[in-house]
């Protein structure tokens, strides 16, 4: 018998309790073995739940147990998460995570040091929710030079711009949707401001490129501004918005960012929709491949989770081998970067167009019948640096989205 404890039994921890009971003999005829949940640890108790008999609320209870073998962690945040993670591997025991945040500020430490133990830190479930995306760069894509990853990767905002577009529902509304079903990180900011799809592109591109990718060098935008007209736009010129993690190496070079774009439907991220996730990685011989899945959500994230304990229950006494250097790998600045943008004046299209085409050259009319006194443009492929270099020279510019070229 193989005994797994779990921390926090909020949505994730919860479900990973139900899944290894639900799924019990399925999962212990792949291990080899059978895996008991001898311990949950949570803050709260749980009256009436069967997971009562199981709880406890001081996490050395669990660590003192030579009888535990693998810690799961599904409370979120960095502390007591990354001393938990620490005491953990250094008693012996494997450690596997839901928790981007602790992954993307400690994964190559965490690593290291289950390494040197001979143990396993295991995250598939930090980014993508369900999706396999972890294991596959690890394990899978071993034969190419990665050189693209282009993401959909948080489920709440993907969930709140689908649900914009489709139904002209209220971001807040949406927002508060995505709560209740328990898609949205505790602080939703991390969300709506871009930071959790920011740690999600910086551990996938770590992974990919095999050095570490700082999140905090990484230029994020939020889908905060965007707004029911940009829909309305979006709708005319046939385009749907998303929220995109990316980053792309270009010979030595490597660029990152988290920004809203606009995308046609010729790309394979369009139909990406509600609270799934899409990721396109572009590899020198495979091309590209795309991971698709429920990027969010109680049993979908518990699948992840539960793949990794059952991965290191499988490799109890051997390390998995997972690339990712302490080496920083320094992001280029984005002012070369190329779009072409859709950008949103005030003022009527006669009386500021040859302002508009002075300064950004040809671009593509847009206007949408019953918005008066604005228009709109989508530009030819510039840079960054060439955009804003443009857009100063304008006024009236009210917003701009970057419009996959
Ligand atoms: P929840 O807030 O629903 O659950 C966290 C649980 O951990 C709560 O029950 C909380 O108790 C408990 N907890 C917090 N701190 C401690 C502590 N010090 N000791 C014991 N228990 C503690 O969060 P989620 O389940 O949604 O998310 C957990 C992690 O998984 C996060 O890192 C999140 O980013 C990640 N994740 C979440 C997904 C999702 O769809 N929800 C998908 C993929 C990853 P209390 O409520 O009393 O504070
Ligand atoms: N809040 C995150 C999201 C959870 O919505 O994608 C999954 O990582």
């Amino acid at each position: 018998m193989i005994n797994v404890a779990v921390l926090g039994y909020g949505t994730v921890g919860s479900g990973v309790y139900e899944v290894l009971v639900k799924n019990k003999e399925s999962i212990a005829k792949r291990v080899g073995d059978e895996i008991n949940v001898k311990y949950v640890l949570d803050l709260r108790d749980f009256p009436g739940d069967p997971v009562q008999e199981v709880l406890v609320h001081d996490f050395d209870t669990i660590v003192n147990d030579p009888e535990v073998d693998i810690v799961a962690e599904a409370m979120g945040g960095l502390e007591p998460a990354y001393t938990f993670a620490k005491k953990t591997l250094e008693s012996g025991k494997s450690y596997c995570t839901s928790n981007k945040e602790l992954v993307a500020k400690y994964g190559p430490e965490l690593l290291e040091l289950a390494k040197s133990k001979g143990k396993n830190f295991l995250f598939e479930a930090s980014v993508g929710g369900g999706i396999p995306i972890i294991r596959p760069l690890n394990q899978s894509l071993t034969a190419d030079e990665l050189t693209e990853i282009t993401g959909i990767l948080n489920g709440t905002t993907n969930f709140i711009l689908s649900k914009m577009a489709k139904e002209g529902s209220s971001f807040d509304a949406v927002l508060k949707e995505a709560q209740n079903l328990g898609y949205a990180e505790r602080n939703p900011a991390a969300d709506v401001e871009g930071y959790d799809a920011c740690r999600k592109i910086a551990i996938l591109s770590s992974l990919a490129y095999g050095c570490h990718v700082d999140f905090e060098d990484i230029y994020t935008e939020g889908i905060t501004k965007i707004t029911d007209i940009d829909f309305k736009y979006a709708k005319k010129l046939g385009l749907s918005i998303k929220l995109f993690g990316k980053s792309k190496k270009v010979d030595d070079k490597c660029y990152a960012m988290v920004a809203p774009f606009m995308i046609d439907s010729d790309n394979p991220l369009y139909s990406v929709n509600g609270v799934l996730n899409g990721i396109l990685v572009k590899g020198d011989v495979i091309g590209d491949v795309m991971f698709y899945g429920a990027g969010a959500g109680k049993l979908p994230t518990a699948s992840a989770v539960v793949a990794d304990i059952v991965d290191e229950a499988k490799h109890l006494h051997t390390n998995i081998m997972t690339i990712w250097s302490n080496k920083k790998l320094a992001l280029e600045n984005l002012s070369t970067l190329k779009n072409k943008f859709f950008v949103r004046f005030d003022g009527s299209v006669d009386s500021k167009m040859s302002e508009v085409t002075k300064a950004f050259g040809d671009v593509k009319v847009v206007t949408v019948e019953g918005l008066d006194n604005e228009f709109a443009v989508i530009t030819e492929v510039m840079t960054e640096a060439e955009f804003e270099a443009a857009a100063a020279k304008v006024n009236g510019v009210k917003s701009r989205i970057r419009v996959e070229a």
